[in-house]
């Protein structure tokens, strides 16, 4: 049985709210930033169920031993923000993963032909094959930033149905890139917008998010 992409627009109020923040071209760089560390918590909480690796046990209360489930330290979690753009989520993704090891990944996009090609790469060697890993970064368009990174991991022993990817705007060509290429691949996102224009901007989306993040 093959397994899908599956992707996951939470219904949830602070989620619309600060998506709404963020798409909105009169919002300024500082305002813009808060709204996508919002979201980069939201998500990554959203994220985080059914992913992160729990162990059962015991703990002793003031009055009795009741069972408890408590995080698995021996599973290692990693966080994997795609430069510039994902680094805006990462402050979030990391309240609530504050244990979890960050691996940059620099990815630029060519202007005209879209491609995109990788300028900083601080993944390990080889992932321990349990690794959990979560990609950041706010839009996936045509997709070929996306793909690239899944393959950079995959490489590395990464396996992709431990892999989950926090997005802001989703557009249709990659998620269909990523439904092609890896099952059991999950995607958090705030919306799934209709279409990438031929720029290469997701439209409606909300303009470009590493100029916005960055105030350049
Ligand atoms: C943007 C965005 C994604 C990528 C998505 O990055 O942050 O990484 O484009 O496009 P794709 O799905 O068509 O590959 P950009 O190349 O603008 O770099 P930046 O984050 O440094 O601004």
């Amino acid at each position: 049985m093959t397994v899908q992409l599956r992707v996951y627009v939470p219904p949830h109020p602070l989620i619309k709210h600060w998506l709404a923040v963020a798409r909105d071209a009169a919002t300024p760089s500082v305002l813009f930033r808060s709204a996508i560390t919002e979201l980069g918590r939201w998500l990554t909480y959203e994220a985080a169920r059914e992913w992160l690796p729990t162990d059962e046990t015991t703990v002793q209360t003031p009055l009795e031993i009741c069972p408890a489930t408590v995080i698995n330290p021996q599973v290692p979690v990693a966080v994997v923000p795609i430069l510039r753009a994902g680094l805006g989520l990462l402050e979030g993704a990391q309240t609530v993963l504050p244990l979890a090891s960050i691996y940059h990944l620099g990815l630029v996009r060519n202007e005209e032909t879209l491609e995109a090609s990788c300028y900083l790469n601080k993944l390990p060697e080889k992932f321990d094959p349990q690794t959990r890993v979560l990609i950041t970064d706010p839009m996936l368009a045509t997709g070929g930033s996306i793909m690239k990174a899944m393959s950079e991991l995959t490489e590395r022993g990464v396996d992709p149905s431990l892999v989950r990817i926090v997005s802001v705007v989703a557009a249709p060509p990659a998620l269909q890139k990523l439904n092609a290429a890896y099952s059991g691949l999950i995607v958090y996102t705030a919306t799934i917008d209709e279409t990438v224009n031929d720029k290469g901007f997701i439209v409606p989306g909300l303009g470009d998010a590493g100029d916005r993040i960055f105030g350049t």
